[in-house]
């Protein structure tokens, strides 16, 4: 029998967690189940930072950025140690089940805790986009739309003053945000982890694009893949084109969720307390074909990466 529940945030925040959190919320009081708000992830449920969540607490929320909850990244908790300490905090303040939204690493920790005997659900949040078995992650629209509004005022400017702009998008090692802002910006060139990194390459690329007539050029980077710096630098060496590089940052991590990740939160929130009132335990949430469902976190974490040959196909035909 299912009495209370605990809810957490960890990792990088993303725009759509106050949603999830207030669907979990109202879901689980609904079922005449006891909800509590762990602060700062893993963290904060290892010591203790345990606050009582009524309908109430999640009212005036769901248009908020960022997590009411706080997050933290805790790396130590796949130390047994840490884990089972964890683990008799929960007991000692009598919560039976727990759902978590973040990335991987979040989703390692609730399959570790479920296997420990407290069962998890997990929720993608992220503004990655880069957790398999799930067509979107929450947050990913919101980033991107906060992507497209940015690219496409740097391209106003770059226009005007005959410029390549290079711009870096977040992404850790995926390359999502940059081929989906690419495509919706009608960028020039993209570099992510799956085209990889030929800096003559883009150059050359460069040099032909101003020989038919381009005035100016939208280079997207993925992070983590090359120095924009760098490489604006190179560009006003090396072609027409007058360089210069901004990187978006934080900034694509902040704002109002999107409708789409409001609705998308709700979904998962709700069907994780749906899952547990089930006795289902250490399964995460996606949505395939618009569709709620739900996976062994185990089988999530060891699926290989999507390809995205199509995305980049239709990038090039269209540039
Ligand atoms: O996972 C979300 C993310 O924003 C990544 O895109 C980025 O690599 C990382 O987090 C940045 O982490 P931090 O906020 O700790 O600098």
């Amino acid at each position: 029998m299912l009495r209370k529940i605990g809810m957490l945030t960890s990792g990088g925040d993303s725009p759509g967690m106050n949603a999830a959190i207030r669907a979990i919320t109202r879901t689980a009081l609904a079922n005449g189940i006891e909800v509590v708000g762990i602060r700062d992830g893993y963290k904060g449920l290892v010591e203790g930072w345990y606050v009582p969540f009524e309908r109430s607490s999640v009212s005036e929320t769901i248009a908020s950025g960022g997590t009411i909850l706080g997050s933290a990244r805790l790396p130590e908790f796949k130390n047994e140690d840490v884990l089972m300490k964890g683990v008799n905090r929960l007991k000692e303040y009598g919560i039976d089940a727990l759902v978590v939204i973040g990335g991987d690493g979040t989703y390692r920790g609730a399959d570790a805790l479920t296997k420990h005997g407290v069962n998890c659900i997990a929720l993608p949040g992220t503004i990655d986009n880069d957790i398999e078995g799930t067509d979107y992650t929450i947050g990913f629209d919101t980033a991107l739309n906060t992507v497209v509004e940015c690219v496409d005022k740097l391209r106003d400017t770059s226009n005007s003053h005959h410029r390549c702009s290079v711009v870096e998008v977040m992404g850790n090692h995926c390359g999502d945000l940059a081929i989906y802002s690419g495509i919706s910006c009608g960028a020039e060139i993209l570099i992510t982890p799956e085209t990889g990194y030929d800096e003559e390459a883009v150059l050359e690329k460069l040099r032909y694009l101003e020989n038919q007539g381009k005035k100016h050029a939208i280079v997207i980077v993925s992070e983590k893949v090359c120095d924009v710096k760098a490489l604006a630098d190179k560009v006003s060496v090396a072609t027409g084109f007058a360089g210069r590089a901004t990187i978006l940052g934080h900034i694509q991590r902040g704002g109002s969720p999107s409708p789409s990740d409001r609705v998308l939160a709700s979904r998962m929130g709700a069907k994780a307390v749906e899952l547990l009132v089930a006795g289902v335990g250490g399964h995460c949430v996606a949505i395939r074909n618009n569709e709620i469902i739900s996976m062994p976190i185990e089988e999530c974490v060891s699926m290989p990466r999507s390809n995205r040959k199509a995305f980049y196909r239709l990038f090039d035909r269209l540039v």
